[in-house]
């Protein structure tokens, strides 16, 4: 490793190594962050089945992420402490086919969702969960799992080859844990690292047959196109942009086939925004300067504006963070 990314690398270990390891194993798994229902840890497992099972799964593909859209839209309704009552208005108001209930307005995509629902209707549960006195209760787990048990059971009986995976920066097993829980594990043969210890300890106490292992994105331990494949969520913001550019580097000389890179904070500016916090960063990428970066490797980058492409496909227009794409480079 070159001499001067020595001392980042130091300050980043003890920038992540400083949370508790409690903390590391949850922080990224909750609200918004639920693999579950982050659209971009959807578009990462929608990824992987397409690469194993072409377009056999496009309808189930096309109804998790509405799925994913409709708890981030409770999600926010919860925020605004809409009350139990208020929910059950907007239950009624879909049923009944009308667009508002009380001072909710409800989303195009919902009702389309709502109407398309064949039984079970998740939905009808997802607005009446909630005790009648309060909705400061969390969403209950069994409905966060609709999809979990839908991939469990139509991924049952199915065969595929198996491919090898990479996935640099995977925390504690933070997008893995569900990609195991959605059946989807035994077709990867998977490989995980993170340069924070504490992650791989909680990712291999939950997972002690999977290879997670201590490394580093700059000098990843492997030979050239030693994975088919590379999946990384939120760590390219955290590094200089030197640091990037080199991890980057390192990506695409270990992948074979394709990488899909998910960023939470990008922009289509030209230039880098680059703000460093304590031993680490939290940049503002530039998309076309990222993205010709990818282009030195790769023979084609596909990017997918998140906001952009859920307006386009679901005329959704309230995502949360607009600053979120996701990069598919095929070498
Ligand atoms: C924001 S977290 C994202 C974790 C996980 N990918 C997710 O999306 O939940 C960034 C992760 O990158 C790891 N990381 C930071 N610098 C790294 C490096 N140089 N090599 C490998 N991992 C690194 C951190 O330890 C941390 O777990």
């Amino acid at each position: 490793m070159e001499e001067h990314f020595k001392w980042e690398i130091n300050g980043l270990k003890r920038s992540w190594g400083q949370y508790d390891q409690e903390m590391l194993r949850s922080y990224l798994v909750q609200g918004v962050e639920d693999p579950r229902i982050n659209i971009q840890s959807i578009l990462t497992r929608h990824f992987l089945i397409e690469r194993l099972f072409g377009e056999q799964f496009a309808e189930m593909i096309e109804q998790e992420l509405r799925f994913g859209l409709i708890v981030n839209w409770l999600l926010r309704l919860l925020d605004t402490s809409v009350s139990a009552r208020g929910l059950h208005a907007v239950l009624d108001s879909l049923l009944d086919g009308k667009d508002k209930a009380e001072e909710v307005k409800i989303p195009g995509y919902v009702s389309e969702t709502f109407a398309g629902l064949a039984v079970p209707n998740y939905i009808c549960d997802l607005l009446s969960w909630a005790p009648i006195e309060s909705t400061d209760v969390p969403i209950p787990d069994y409905l966060l799992k609709t999809f979990q048990k839908i991939w469990q059971e139509v991924l049952e009986g199915e065969r595929a080859e198996r491919i090898s995976v990479v996935e640099p920066g995977c925390g504690s097993a933070n997008d893995y844990r569900f990609i195991d829980a959605y059946s989807m594990g035994r077709f990867l043969d998977y490989t995980g690292f993170d340069l924070c210890e504490k992650n791989v300890r909680n990712a291999k106490q939950m997972f002690p047959n999977v290879r997670f292992e201590a490394g580093n994105i700059l000098e990843i331990d492997a030979p050239d196109y030693a994975f088919n494949y590379c999946f990384i969520h939120d760590v390219f913001e955290h590094l200089s942009v030197e640091a990037m550019e080199a991890a980057i580097s390192e990506v695409c000389r270990v992948t074979r086939q394709e990488v899909c890179a998910g960023f939470f904070n990008m922009y289509s500016g030209e230039e880098h925004v680059v703000k460093a916090v304590d031993y680490y960063h939290r940049n503002k990428l530039s998309m076309g300067r990222t993205k010709a970066i990818f282009e030195q490797y790769a023979s084609c980058v596909q990017v997918i504006h998140i906001d952009a492409f859920l307006k386009s496909k679901f005329n959704c227009s309230d995502t949360h963070n607009k600053g979120a794409y996701t990069f598919v480079a095929r070498m």
